[in-house]
């Protein structure tokens, strides 16, 4: 627990760690977080948007423009050998973490995620609904990402966590999906590509129908397991409402197996990352989808969330990643410690869904700076 203000900390936490080329460091103390990801960075943009700092949001969404136009051959490459029957070259593919001057980050831990590049059309939509423009540069770069995952959805990719690389996952289909719809909605290309239209629809049909009968969605098809990504689907991608009987199901499952004593949210029952511990952006997670479903009794629920993540902060504020203290797997913390030491700390993720989850509640987020256009 923390009497600094943690408003204050977060905002200065992101602003400190972006760089001037638009790109957010995952975290500037962690030596495997030097990076800038695309899933990361999104949600960040998008918390700083909901917490009035759009021109630091739209520097980001610049940044990714250039990546993408950077990467246009391989994107186009990537494309074609999918439609070929192939899989995408490694060198082509969008990757999931950059250096912040935009070139493709280590690759020795799994690279080919599909959900960052969805998230971050997600994000951009937001972004241009509330306000902001998108210049042509970073159209043009959003509709190349709309045909690339047209053709890309359905090949197997690691997950949000960065593992499972054989499996096409839920949590990956509902940011592809958010992506597109959003990308349909701002782009009159977009809407004219057959294949973009086409790939939204059969990313819904493939995501409502998945779980195979099943009444929850699971982490892929075929798997047993529920995954706190899930939650993604009603808060903040908004695609069906907490209400909606499968979205319930999920959640439901989600608290009796993956909400701690303490209130924390794991990422999946099976996780031994640093132990498996609770995780600060998943539980804001949680008291966003609280918030949204507005039932009795949800707004204290929500409220505990928030208190829960405060309650994370170290001393100066900063927030980690996660915390162990309820680890599903404390015999497998050691050897995490002994290669990198403690969890990442201060993860902006983790800083900026807080944000997010107290404006969710209607809580002061931070002072409104007004820019709103994206060059
Ligand atoms: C997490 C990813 C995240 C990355 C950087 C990984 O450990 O599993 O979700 O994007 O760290 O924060």
């Amino acid at each position: 627990m923390t009497d600094v203000d943690l408003v204050s900390v977060s905002l200065e936490v992101i602003r400190s760690g972006q760089t001037p080329s638009g790109a957010f460091l995952a975290s500037p103390s962690f030596s495997q977080y030097g990076y800038s990801w695309l899933r990361d960075g999104a949600f960040i943009a998008d918390s700083l948007l909901l917490a009035g700092k759009a021109e630091a949001a739209s520097r980001f969404h610049a940044w990714v423009a250039s990546v993408v136009h950077a990467s246009a051959a391989g994107i186009e490459r990537s494309i074609e050998a999918v439609r070929e029957g192939g899989r995408p070259g490694t060198m082509d593919y969008l990757h999931c973490r950059y250096t912040t001057d935009g070139s493709a980050g280590p690759d020795d831990w799994p690279t080919f995620q599909l959900d960052g590049p969805g998230i971050w059309l997600w994000a951009l939509g937001r972004h241009v609904t509330a306000g902001g423009t998108a210049s042509p540069d970073i159209l043009a770069a959003a509709e190349l990402v709309g045909r690339y995952l047209a053709a890309l959805w359905p090949v197997p990719s690691s997950d949000a966590w960065e593992e499972f690389p054989d499996e096409v996952h839920t949590s990956t289909l509902a940011a592809d999906l958010a992506g597109l719809r959003a990308l349909l909605a701002l782009s009159a290309t977009a809407r004219a590509e057959l294949a973009i239209v086409a790939a939204e629809a059969a990313i819904a049909a493939r995501l409502w129908s998945q779980g195979d009968g099943r009444t929850a969605w699971t982490k892929w098809t075929g798997s047993d397991a529920v995954d706190a990504s899930l939650l993604w689907i009603a808060a903040p991608y908004a695609l069906v409402d907490p209400g909606e009987p499968r979205f319930a199901a999920t959640l439901a499952r989600i608290e009796a197996e993956l909400v701690s004593v303490d209130g924390g949210v794991h990422r999946y029952r099976a996780d031994t990352f640093y132990g498996g511990g609770e995780w600060l952006l998943l539980t804001a997670s949680l008291g966003r989808v609280y918030v949204r479903r507005d039932r009795p009794g949800d707004r204290d629920r929500a409220l505990r969330c928030l208190a829960w993540i405060e309650a994370q902060a170290g001393p100066d504020g900063e927030m980690p990643e996660q915390v162990a203290t309820n680890a599903l797997r404390p015999d497998a913390i050691g050897a995490w410690l002994a290669s990198w030491g403690t969890s990442a700390r201060p993860l902006l993720w983790s800083h900026a869904t807080y944000l997010a989850l107290r404006a969710e509640l209607g809580l002061p987020a931070g002072e409104l700076d007004g820019a709103r256009s994206i060059s």
